[in-house]
């Protein structure tokens, strides 16, 4: 597989960029959020992601067109924090970055620069790369991505970024496949509190290039679906009922219950240990009496979620440690308390 040309834009293109910037935050200052001011916005993005949004891999600027309008808002406001872009070798990044920071989230930028690029057409990408078995990367996808991304490859939709996953249909291969080496190497995803970006970086840490573009030119071969229409919310969880005496010494019932919230929420475990611990393709049934690396005891659950499992034994990926969020010591006794009470 071809890497991205990763050319610097030309001072042209830059200068256009940011003439436009001057030019809309002069002229548009008075305009109301929306659609139109959204338009007018894009002139500040289309030198680098295309008239149509569709991308441009010479500048290595990918398609925003056809991205789910949460997921825009999301990476923006990542770009604008310095949670995306922040790694001194990546070079596009640090292109996007000082382009965030043209929005003003205040004054209505950020929504409506979304509101706009989420009307345009979806794109429908061109396979760039050469090589890449698409036969070993369907099994990979199947194995690896299909839980989050969808079968079909068009994400999920919910109210929580970091427990969502976007669609990969409009994106090209040379993103794609840049994407998944910055994940794999830290350079993206890999900030602290960077949920979203773990919970993507557990599949594919260990991953060799080869296997990134099998995955890759898989994607390339699905069929263009339009954007999936999201599903109602989930059920709301159960009240956790929890006998106290089967609790070990210190551990509480307000601690467990605590936990539901975090395994379900902040701590991100329900992306692959599903709802209510009951296992899946990424990670094991936590409700049985079957442990595979512990002895099931509190204690031993607290430092599995501490250290992380670097090498599954029935599992592909790994499980980062505290699954690669920023949930507390005192989170995780919580948690672990949690997970103690759903085999028991
Ligand atoms: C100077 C070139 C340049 C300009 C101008 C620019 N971008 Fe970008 N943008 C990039 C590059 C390069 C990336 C890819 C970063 C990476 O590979 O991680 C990117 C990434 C993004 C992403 C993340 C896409 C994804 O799938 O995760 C979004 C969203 C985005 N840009 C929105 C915008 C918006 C909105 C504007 C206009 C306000 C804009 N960009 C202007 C270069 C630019
Ligand atoms: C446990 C859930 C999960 C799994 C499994 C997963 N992803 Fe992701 N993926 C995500 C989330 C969440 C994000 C957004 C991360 C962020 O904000 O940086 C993401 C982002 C991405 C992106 C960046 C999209 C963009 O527009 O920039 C690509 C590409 C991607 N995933 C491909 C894959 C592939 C290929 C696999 C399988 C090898 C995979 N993912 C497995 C959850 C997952
Ligand atoms: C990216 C996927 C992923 C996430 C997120 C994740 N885990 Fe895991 N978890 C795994 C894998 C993989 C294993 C090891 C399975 C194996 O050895 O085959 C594991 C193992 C465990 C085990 C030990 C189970 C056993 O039988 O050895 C516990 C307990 C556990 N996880 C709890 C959690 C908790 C609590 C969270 C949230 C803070 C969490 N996990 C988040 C993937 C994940």
């Amino acid at each position: 597989m071809t890497r991205p040309n990763t050319r610097r834009p030309s001072n042209t293109t830059l200068a256009a960029a940011l003439l436009a910037i001057l030019t809309i935050t002069a002229g548009c200052s008075g305009s109301a959020p929306g659609i139109a001011r959204g338009e007018a916005l894009f002139d500040t993005c289309a030198p680098c992601h295309g008239d149509d949004g569709a991308g441009d891999q010479e500048l290595a600027a990918p398609a925003i067109a056809g991205s789910s309008d949460w997921y825009l808002t999301y990476q923006i406001e990542k770009f604008q924090e310095g949670v995306r872009g922040y790694h001194y070798t990546d070079a596009e990044g640090l292109r996007m970055r000082p382009m965030s920071r043209a929005l003003f989230a205040d004054r209505g930028d950020i929504e409506s620069v979304v509101e706009y690029v989420f009307s345009l057409p979806i794109p429908d990408p061109v396979p760039t790369a050469e090589g890449g078995d698409v036969e070993a990367g369907e099994a990979e996808y199947a194995a690896l991505c299909a839980n989050c991304h969808g079968i079909d490859g068009r994400g999920i939709d919910g109210a929580v970024p970091e427990l969502n996953a976007p669609s990969l249909l409009h994106l090209n291969d040379w993103y794609i496949a840049s994407s998944l080496r910055k994940y794999r190497d830290g350079v993206r995803g890999g900030s602290p509190g960077d949920a979203a970006g773990a919970v993507m970086r557990s599949p594919v840490v260990g991953m060799s290039d080869e296997r990134i573009d099998d995955v890759t030119a898989y994607v390339m071969t699905m069929r263009r679906l339009p954007r999936r229409i999201p599903g109602p919310p989930p059920e709301p969880l159960p009240e956790l009922i929890v006998d106290a005496s089967i609790l070990p010494e210190g551990v509480t019932v307000a601690m467990a219950r605590e936990g539901q919230d975090i395994f379900h929420g902040e701590g991100v475990c329900v992306t692959c240990h599903l709802r209510q611990g009951a296992g899946g393709p990424l990670a094991p049934d936590l409700t049985d009496d079957v442990w595979l690396n512990i002895d099931g005891e509190y204690e031993s659950i607290v430092n599995i979620v501490t250290t992380g499992v670097p090498q599954p034994i029935e599992h592909p990926g790994q499980m980062l440690a505290r699954a690669g969020t920023a949930i507390t010591d005192d989170q995780i006794r919580a948690v672990a308390a949690y997970v103690y009470t759903l085999s028991r």
